[in-house]
């Protein structure tokens, strides 16, 4: 059998599947935080464009990929599906290993499959400049990308942890002309607010985004981008499991497992959710998102609603989340440091059509280096806790003796996360536990109805 399962350019998804007819229970609308009434769409329109709020209500179980679109995500789509036999002997297991290679795109990652999306329909829509956070910089990397291609400016505001972590993904930003700065800023009040209270914060995903809506509402020629958490993000994403059920049945494979590391729930979404209907249909599958034990949103966060970002300035959505003021500890996998679960991942989770589990950074690097040495792929620190479940899972195969077959979504590289494995290497990275005073802390800050 064939290491590496390919399909042709012509074989790329034409439509986006939309999980939203398939759930077991209806989505819970976001509300409106003045009111507590469902928000209307023309709150939203001052930072999105209707394209893109239409696809966020959306009921319909496929939406067309526009052309332009398509002809961007031919650059990398459709990315292979590689059977990763090297990993399996190298764990002496029973279990098939099998993972869509998503950092094969030009920013490394799976994010360009909706910033391509979101340049698209802005421009369409007359914008002339996007603002958004990015944690790891691969979201603002990708949105960057995007940007040059359909001729739009691009505003990044990247977690100063992050910022200081990564520099070369400023640098990678940009070479596609976009303009990126570390966050908390004294750009905005959102962001002066928070240096007020402390000058050296690290900042976060939460804080980051207030940033970047408030620049968006603040110009009537910029809109706001978001790389993960909302419906139509995670839409985005399903090329990848239609991509991969297709190649599975090439190679005769069908997964008793899909797992992906979870941030904001997108890549996660994109590689699970084609298989939900199918699941439902009877098929006996596993589908589970994995999360640092450092910003553990589903396994030890509440349901509730609240607010996307840090200075409540986002309707609220109804989410697993950790409660919008918490700050997460500085761990290397920037991209999994928000304190919510895309409001669609976490009712599949509370309805128990998928699971989720939680690991420490050292048993994540260590993974990472498994497959590396196995693979050849120095993946991304947030991809790594993918990899350890999957490590995990394949073991557990092992023991059982059973011929499983696992598909994961590698999400990303970690060709810019170098001083990361330096640390690791150096025995200072540490396992940050489950920071439980602070999770009681911010979780006492969810909003009320007043
Ligand atoms: C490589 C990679 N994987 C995963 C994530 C997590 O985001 P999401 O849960 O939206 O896929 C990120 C976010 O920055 C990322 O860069």
């Amino acid at each position: 059998m064939d290491n590496r399962i390919l399909l042709s350019e012509r074989e790329l998804p034409k439509s986006w599947y939309n999980v939203v007819p398939d759930l077991p229970k209806p989505l819970e609308p976001p509300l409106n935080p003045a009111t507590w009434q469902p928000a209307d769409p023309s709150l939203l329109a001052a930072i999105f464009p209707m394209a893109l709020i239409e696809q966020e209500v959306s009921a319909a179980r496929t939406i067309p990929i526009p052309e332009p679109v398509l002809d961007i995500l031919r650059l990398w789509r459709p990315t292979p599906l590689v059977r990763a036999f090297r990993l399996e002997q190298a764990l002496g297991t029973p279990a098939k290993i099998f993972y869509k290679n998503e950092s094969v795109s030009p920013a490394g990652s799976h994010k360009p499959n909706t910033s391509a999306a979101q340049a698209y329909y802005n421009r369409q829509a007359g914008i002339k400049r996007l603002a958004t956070e990015t944690g790891a910089g691969q979201w603002g990397s990708a949105l960057a990308l995007a940007c040059n291609f359909f001729g739009l400016e691009c505003m990044v505001y990247m977690v100063r942890v992050s910022y200081e972590q990564k520099p070369h993904r400023r640098t990678m930003m940009e070479a596609w002309g976009a303009k990126c700065i570390p966050s908390p800023s004294d750009q905005t009040n959102a962001g002066r607010k928070v240096l007020e209270e402390d000058p050296s914060s690290p900042g976060s995903l939460g804080i980051a985004i207030s940033e970047a809506v408030e620049d968006a509402a603040g110009r009537q020629d910029t809109n706001y981008s978001l790389g993960s958490v909302l419906n139509y993000v995670l839409l985005h994403q399903t090329v990848i499991g239609q991509e991969a059920i297709e190649q599975l049945k090439r190679a005769g494979a069908f997964p008793d497992v899909v797992i992906g590391c979870c941030g904001g729930g997108s890549n996660f979404a994109g590689m699970a959710f084609p298989f939900v209907p199918l699941k439902a249909a009877g098929k006996d599958i596993r589908l589970i998102g994995v999360e640092p034990e450092a910003c553990p949103t589903m396994t030890k966060g509440l349901y509730a609603y609240d607010f996307g970002d840090k200075s409540g300035m986002t309707p609220l959505l109804k989410m697993d989340t950790l409660g919008h003021d918490f700050i997460p500890p500085g761990i290397h996998a920037g991209g999994l440091r928000y304190h919510g679960m895309a409001p669609l991942v976490s009712l599949l989770h509370r309805e128990g059509v998928i699971e989720a589990v939680s690991y420490p950074q050292l048993k994540c690097f260590e993974a990472a280096i498994t497959f590396a040495c196995s693979e050849g792929l120095i993946i991304a620190p947030e991809t790594s806790h993918a990899v350890a479940c999957v490590i995990d899972e394949a073991r557990k195969a092992k023991e059982e003796g059973k011929e499983k077959t696992i598909l994961f979504n590698l999400s990303g590289h970690g060709h810019f996360d170098m001083a990361a494995y330096d640390k690791y290497f150096a025995g200072e990275l540490e396992n940050y536990s489950y920071p439980e005073e602070k999770i009681h802390a911010a979780l006492q800050h969810l909003p009320v109805m007043k």
